[in-house]
């Protein structure tokens, strides 16, 4: 399908890009899917797609990849974080509530590792409030809530980034059943264009396209992503089942409907852990640091204790080794060297 693309000429704006665009409409279950350069240019402009800008307050989990983040400062607006639940390591909605006033006019929310949050209670709390929800549905392709498929509640997004389940190396994707965001959001992810004529703009957009190569790349995957998911969710379940053994070890949550973007658990001295498997050649990561203590967020004013969950559990989160093509035999290899670690 790459060389079939190659050799046809038609590089960028091409038939690849909407084959995988009607694709993912259809596996999603939603009216529009417009495929963009990443993740994260799918975040800046579903909240350009709704109008957010300065001066406007985004609420988002500070327990999440940085760029979730980042998007909410790219369009002038002010990030303000909410925390996290023990059991889902998801934003709480309990809390989301007590952080709306009158400037907040969004609200993404992230499906961390794969975990569906709790959207009936968001959808509430956005419809009660007016509030848009963006859903950061990067880690989550296939998850579901209640039997719906993530992605599909508010406008979302999706990054095929190389550590995702289907991947186009980089690439993203912007859902919506919202004409107007698809409007907005087609003409700036190129250069601002409305109509036909190329070099007419009428917005300052962005080059945000993928290209037809790279939508080549992920059109195969997309057809076979229910069978990944199912072959990470039994290798997961390996997991679990091999670390049930260690009472230090909190293994992660199996809710229904996840996906599993990442094994993820929780344990103390994590850091000496994590350093003593990567010297012995396992590598693997602490997942995620919080994103309010990140320099750029400090400097907003952020701080230790802000946040008590996030922290704690960012203090503890381990990510093992974890890929669709894992072998019993390597879980077993790393639990063991998990196990010979613990005190
Ligand atoms: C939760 C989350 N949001 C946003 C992104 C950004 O996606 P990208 O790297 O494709 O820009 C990622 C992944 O990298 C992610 O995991």
């Amino acid at each position: 399908m790459v060389e079939r693309t190659l050799r046809s000429g038609r590089l960028t704006r091409g038939p690849m890009v909407e084959a995988f665009e009607q694709q993912f409409r259809d596996y999603l279950g939603v009216r529009h899917a417009l495929a963009v350069s990443s993740g994260t240019a799918a975040l800046h402009l579903a909240l350009l797609g709704h109008g957010i800008r300065q001066g406007d307050v985004v609420l988002t989990t500070p327990f999440t990849f940085i760029s979730t983040a980042n998007v909410i400062t790219y369009v002038g607006a002010r990030p303000r974080f909410v925390d996290i639940t023990r059991e889902t390591y998801d934003i709480d909605p309990n809390k989301i509530q007590d952080s709306i006033d009158s400037e907040t006019r969004a609200l993404i929310v992230v499906h961390v590792f794969g975990v569906p949050c709790d959207m009936k209670a968001i959808t509430e709390i956005c419809e009660d409030h007016h509030i848009v929800l963006i859903e950061d549905a990067c880690e989550a392709l296939g998850a579901t809530y209640k039997g719906n498929k993530v992605g599909a509640f508010g406008t979302s997004c999706f990054s095929f980034y190389p550590n995702k389940v289907v991947t186009t190396a980089e690439g993203g994707m912007v859902c919506t059943n919202d004409d107007k965001v698809m409007e907005m959001v087609d003409s700036l992810r190129n250069q601002g264009r409305m109509g036909s004529e190329w070099l007419e703009h009428a917005y300052v957009g962005y080059n945000y396209r993928l290209s037809d190569v790279h939508a080549a790349i992920g059109i195969p995957q997309l057809r076979k992503v229910d069978h990944a998911n199912a072959i990470r969710e039994e290798k997961a379940r390996m997991y679990t089942e091999a670390l049930k053994q260690y009472r230090q070890v909190k293994v992660p949550p199996h809710v229904e409907g996840r996906t599993w973007f990442a094994y993820v658990i929780e344990v103390d001295e994590r850091d000496r852990i994590g350093k003593e498997l990567n010297a012995s050649g396992i590598e693997c990561k602490p997942y995620f640091p919080p994103v309010h203590l990140q320099v750029p967020y400090r400097q907003l004013g952020f701080k230790e204790g802000d946040f008590p969950t996030c922290e704690s559990v960012s203090r503890r989160a381990l990510a093992l080794p974890f890929f669709t093509k894992i072998t019993r035999s390597q879980i077993r290899h790393v639990v063991a060297a998990v196990g010979r670690l613990l005190k």
